[in-house]
């Protein structure tokens, strides 16, 4: 059957912020629609429009040819529409069935939750996926990529006529992102609509047939997938060309002492870890997901517990209990999952940026006002954090000025970290502003900090740090200066799993 979803006139305005303003385009029934756009361009809250969680907006949907207003979202749901939302919706607690059918939990004559009928449904769809958990394990147990899994198969298994995902494949490893998109590919077989949101461009050339650019909540341009390409799509998205972003870089060329000597560490996640960083170097650590390499970036902030071996900085022992006390020596960590671990969404920018630092912004014992506002209007600046005013709460930000928000935290003038560590730092982050935080980075190096950056864009890692240290499967399996690294003897490092106990 043929479904088609059209938007006309649509516009949402927040409070001191123009969302969306008069958008208009048809996504068409067996295609892939991808929405390109800068942060905060008004990708997701079009989502959100369109899944019922948005109610007051102007404009009209059309589904399937006819008008339709969502009052809430499962009026979309029923009306068959399902968003798969750039941030996790799932309920750690619940088993990945109870997950799957929350709210439409199937019953017996009794009135009883179905569990056997739970279970036989559920494992139908696990088979479609391919993934590697039962119906009866706890979702909080799973990794970030299975949850993010558990959040597409949630809305494929409402057999919808239409489907967005708002940047699916951020939290996913390669395997994931080849299961995702030949389930798409069989969703645009059964004549689905699709809209596919993200940032990076080769996955849109791969999936998408059209694509739609929006800038500043205005639609900039529509393009068929072969009649564009990767350059013109950026010029539209951010105004200007970008070039080649990794060879304008102003790098650092001189090293100093020794900053952090890693020493044979093992920890509860990994094994015999041994790395050294100089002042004024940036460290890689390479890898596939499930490598550890987050696991080795908090230990060394004391976020778990070395078993064994030593961490050394400027030549002294440490013996971190606690992310305090790394902080309190000098390090920084940008955090992988920024739900989780790195910001509280219901509280300002300001508060955000200065939460973890609120010791150095004090002038005698008091919390310096301004301080903490000279801290969160640099983080803005500096990383065009797109938001009226530093007081807007973090929730209220599209996702990638969260991240931003993140980044602005560690690289003031203000608080100066020796060592900082950036696990995932661009996830989320429009190719207009990676260029900015590639120099950034470079930055910090510039004026002596250690940085080890963790990535899965491999080609992220091997053209922005200076050593490249590959883990796999919570081991070290190989180190190599930058001039000696390509992404074929990097991969051929991180699926080395023959590694001997000590490198
Ligand atoms: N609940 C809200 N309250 C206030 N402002 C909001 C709210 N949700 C979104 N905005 C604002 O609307 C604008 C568009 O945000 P949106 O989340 O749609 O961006 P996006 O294109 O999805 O960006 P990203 O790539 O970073 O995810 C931003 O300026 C954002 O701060
Ligand atoms: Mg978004």
């Amino acid at each position: 059957m043929s479904h088609s979803i059209e938007f006309q006139h649509i516009g949402k305005t927040f409070p001191g912020v123009r969302a969306l303003n008069d958008i208009n385009f048809k996504a068409e029934s067996g295609k892939v629609m991808a929405l390109l756009g800068e942060n905060g361009a008004g990708k997701s809250t079009l989502l959100k429009i369109m899944s019922g969680d948005l109610p007051a907006y102007d404009g009209t949907i059309l589904l399937d040819e006819k008008p339709i207003t969502f009052d809430s979202p499962y009026h979309a749901i029923t009306a068959g529409i399902s968003v798969i939302y750039q941030e996790r919706q799932v309920i750690p607690e619940l088993s990945v069935m109870e997950n799957l059918f929350v709210g439409e939990l199937p019953t017996n004559r009794f009135g009883f939750v179905d569990k056997a009928k739970l279970r036989e449904e559920t494992s139908r769809i696990i088979d479609d996926f391919e993934v590697p958990f039962k119906p009866d394990d706890i979702v909080g147990g799973l990794s970030i990529a299975n949850q993010q899994m558990i959040e597409i198969m949630k809305a494929y298994r409402r057999d919808p006529k239409v489907i967005a995902f708002d940047e699916p494949t951020a939290p996913l490893a390669e395997s994931e992102i080849g299961i995702l998109f030949k389930l798409i590919l069989r969703l645009k077989d059964q004549g689905k609509t699709i809209l596919y949101v993200s940032h990076r461009l080769s996955e849109i050339f791969e999936i998408a047939d059209e694509i739609v650019v929006l800038k500043d909540g205005e639609l900039a341009k529509t393009f068929k997938t072969t009649e564009t390409d990767e350059n013109e799509l950026v010029r539209t998205m951010v105004g200007r060309e970008i070039g080649d972003t990794y060879s304008t870089l102003e790098r650092n060329g001189k090293f100093g002492d020794i900053l952090l000597e890693v020493d044979n560490i093992v920890t509860p996640y990994v094994n015999n870890i041994s790395f050294t960083l100089r002042k004024g170097e940036i460290l890689g650590l390479a890898g596939l997901v499930g490598a550890g390499r987050t696991e080795v970036a908090r230990a060394i902030f004391g976020a778990d517990p070395v078993l064994s071996g030593e961490i050394r900085i400027e030549g002294k022992p440490v013996k971190f209990q606690k992310p305090k006390h790394a902080i309190d020596a000098g390090i920084a960590l940008c955090p992988e999952d920024r739900k989780e671990q790195g910001l509280v969404l219901y509280r300002n920018i300001t508060d955000n940026t200065c939460m973890p630092v609120f010791d150095k912004l004090t002038t005698g014992v008091f919390l310096d006002p301004a301080k903490e506002t000279r801290l969160a209007d640099e983080a803005v600046r500096k990383y065009s954090i797109k938001t009226p005013t530093t007081d807007k709460l973090v929730v209220e930000l599209s996702g990638g000025n969260q991240q931003k928000v993140i980044l602005g935290r560690w690289t003031s003038d203000e608080v100066t970290p020796k060592l900082l560590i950036l696990d995932e730092p661009t996830k989320g982050i429009d190719v207009g502003t990676k260029a900015e935080i590639y120099q950034m980075i470079c930055d910090f190096a510039k004026q002596g900090m250690g940085v080890i950056l963790v990535s899965s864009e491999l080609i992220e890692v091997i053209n922005l740090a200076d050593t490249i240290v590959v883990m796999c499967g919570g081991r070290v399996t190989g180190r190599l200066p930058r001039k000696e690294a390509t992404e074929e003897n990097v991969l051929a490092l991180a699926m080395k799993t023959d590694a001997g106990e000590k490198m």
